[in-house]
Order: structure tokens, then C-alpha cells, then sequence
């Protein structure tokens, strides 16, 4: 496998209208997309754009308390970094490769938030980094 692009790094926040207030305010955010929900995976999420390569943050809060994130907000009540998502051109590959390290995957291939399929690989088995492996969107 080639490692790609860091597309984006995760943040879970309890707060999403506080979180985007505070990246633009405090950050200098200038563009960040309407939040939406993805009920799969018990997250609403929205992202916030950095110019040049364009790697963003995403910004998730849990819709429920099944949610991954509310797990990860009660070890961490501020919220903060959950994950690194890198992209791979392909991912049946990237999975194949990952599953031949004997590294333990997280559930099915997935359509992520930029609608291309995700996986994801336990932080246990990736030096304690959560870690999206993602196919590479099409850039516009
Ligand atoms: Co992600």
C-alpha cells in the first residue's frame, strides 16, 4: 500500500454549533459545510476547510448515546483529536493489506462522509491512532 493524503483529522466535540464557532472565531476558519447526520454511524458531522493541500477537520457529536463519540466524550468530556483519516486509491487493496498485518479492522467497509468507502483500524493495533483508511474522493 501507498499512504495518500491526510484528508482530514477527526475532532468529536459535545457542542457542534460551539466547535464551529470556536474554529471560526478562534482559528480563522472561513468555510465550513452545513453539518449533517450519518445515523449509521451515530455521528452528525460537518467539516472545516484549510486552504493549500485542503486537508480539513471533521467535527463530530454523537446523535445518541449508542454513538461512538458519546464513548469517547465520556473519557473525554471537552471532546478533542479522534481520529486520522489518509486516503488510498484503492480500498478493497488497502483492506487486504491491513488484514494481512493482523491489524484489527473496525467493522465493514463503509460509505464514509465524503461518500466513498472507509474503513477503520484500531488505534491498539496503529501505535494508539484511530485510523481511517479512505478511497480517494474525486477533488474538484
Ligand atoms: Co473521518
Amino acid at each position: 500500500m501507498k499512504l495518500g493524503r491526510l484528508n482530514h483529522v477527526g475532532v468529536a466535540t459535545p457542542d457542534l454549533d460551539a466547535a464551529i464557532a470556536f474554529w471560526r472565531e478562534t482559528m480563522g476558519a472561513t468555510v465550513v459545510t452545513a453539518p449533517f447526520d450519518m445515523p449509521e454511524q451515530g455521528v452528525r458531522v460537518c467539516f472545516v476547510d484549510t486552504p493549500q493541500h485542503g486537508t480539513q477537520i471533521e467535527l463530530l457529536s454523537p446523535l445518541s448515546d449508542e454513538s461512538p463519540i458519546a464513548a469517547f466524550l465520556v473519557r473525554n468530556p471537552q471532546g478533542g483529536q479522534h481520529h486520522l483519516a489518509f486516503e488510498v486509491p484503492d480500498i478493497d487493496e488497502a483492506h487486504e493489506w491491513f488484514t494481512a498485518q493482523h491489524k484489527r479492522i473496525l467493522g465493514p467497509i463503509r460509505i464514509g462522509a465524503h461518500g466513498t468507502p472507509v474503513f477503520f483500524v484500531h488505534p491498539k493495533d496503529m501505535n494508539g491512532v484511530l485510523t481511517e483508511i479512505m478511497e480517494t474522493p474525486a477533488h474538484g
